[in-house]
């Protein structure tokens, strides 16, 4: 007779239980970009809806955001950090090939027997992770799990390229997922086009960099960092006609009509990119839509959580509101889900 194999404790249904982010103290706007790359203010804010971002200072490095933000999660849902058995951390732009991030956070707070790991999917990457996570707790492998996204993308942007350098931005989110009465993390739509990877990607690997480095040495010539670089046109075309199937397939498996939601908050990719599928899912007024864009520019897998905060802190939304999430980026990956807002700090 083989051993038995016993079965996790599963529970039935799981929530957001609290929600922090960490904004990086200096704030850049579209006058100190555009001489580089020569635009102006107007057309930044008309293309994309940005009129400023932040960017990270050296002190405010991948763990020391995602800490930050950590911390004001755990306060917003009244629990100490020994209640999270697994932290998970989505970024693309963690300079550190190892340890994982999350490993690093999750000391910072003081856990030091916690599951932890890193989910690399681009500006989708908080979806992804709020995915996982909710199924962590639900097979009953974590009691509470910790998702963070985090990106410091201003280490990966030439200040000369047009396409990039207004629109990509540093910061922080995380939020606590546990166990929950009734279900606050619906059924997650997601998928990816293996077929459009160059559509956003770095442009050389770090081998490369470094045999350009060498080269540079030998010869007196000089190397470039890798750069983050996005073919703009094809993401937004990609993003405008099929992500309304992609939000439509979230809504349907959470059993919520559009009409039905407070709020939408999208990756905050392009404001224009925002509207379209505010347009196409024929959203009422009644639905509040995130705008965080505007201040907080492009932050890829932090985008989400980042957003979530600004519209229930500025009282647009509150928590228990029902809202439709959808990541999107690099990848080309997508994912999203219906949740109830959670509580800040
Ligand atoms: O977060 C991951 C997912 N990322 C996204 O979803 C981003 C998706 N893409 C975008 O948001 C947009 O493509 C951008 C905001 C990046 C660019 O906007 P666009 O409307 O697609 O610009 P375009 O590349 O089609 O260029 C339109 C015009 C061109 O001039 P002409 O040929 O019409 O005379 C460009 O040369 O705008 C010009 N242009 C600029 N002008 C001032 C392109 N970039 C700039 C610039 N400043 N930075």
């Amino acid at each position: 007779m083989p051993a038995h194999i016993a079965t996790a404790a599963p529970v039935t249904h799981t929530a957001l239980l609290g929600l922090g982010v960490y904004r990086p103290r200096r704030i850049v706007p579209n006058a100190e970009i555009v001489d580089r790359i020569d635009s102006s203010d107007e057309w930044i804010r008309t293309r994309s809806g940005i009129a400023a971002r932040r960017w990270a200072e050296p002190d405010e490095t991948i763990v020391a955001m995602s800490t930050e933000a950590a911390r004001a999660a755990l306060a917003a849902a009244g629990l100490t950090a020994d209640r999270i058995g697994a932290v998970v951390l989505a970024t693309s732009s963690q300079m550190v090939l190892g340890p994982s991030a999350a490993a690093v956070v999750a000391s910072e707070l003081g856990m030091y027997d916690t599951a932890a790991f890193d989910v690399s999917a681009g500006c989708a990457g908080f979806c992804y992770a709020l995915a996982n996570a909710a199924d962590l707790v639900r097979s009953g492998h974590a009691g509470h799990v910790l998702v963070i996204g985090v990106e410091r993308l201003s280490d990966l942007l030439d200040p000369d390229d047009r396409s990039c350098a207004f629109i990509f931005a540093d910061g922080a989110g995380a939020a606590v997922v546990g166990p929950s009465d009734s279900e606050g993390i619906g059924p997650v739509a997601w998928g990816s086009d293996g077929n459009q990877t160059a559509a956003i990607k770095q442009d050389k690997d770090f081998q490369q960099y470094f045999e350009e480095v060498a080269t540079a040495e030998a010869t007196g010539g000089s190397s470039v960092r890798p750069y983050i670089r996005m073919n703009g046109q094809a993401v937004f075309r990609w993003a405008v006609t099929f992500l309304e199937k992609a939000c439509r397939d979230a809504l349907a498996r959470a059993g919520v009509e559009a009409a039905d939601l407070d709020a939408f908050v999208p990756h905050q990719a392009n404001s224009r990119i925002t509207d379209a599928l505010a347009k196409a899912l024929g959203l009422p007024e009644t639905v509040t839509i995130a705008r965080d864009i505007a201040d907080t520019g492009n932050t890829s897998a932090a985008s989400i959580p980042m957003a979530m905060e600004q519209l229930i802190r500025s009282g647009a939304a509150r928590p228990g509101d029902t809202a439709l999430l959808l990541g999107f980026g690099a990848g080309l990956a997508y994912a999203g889900q219906v949740v109830r807002l959670p509580a800040i700090a």
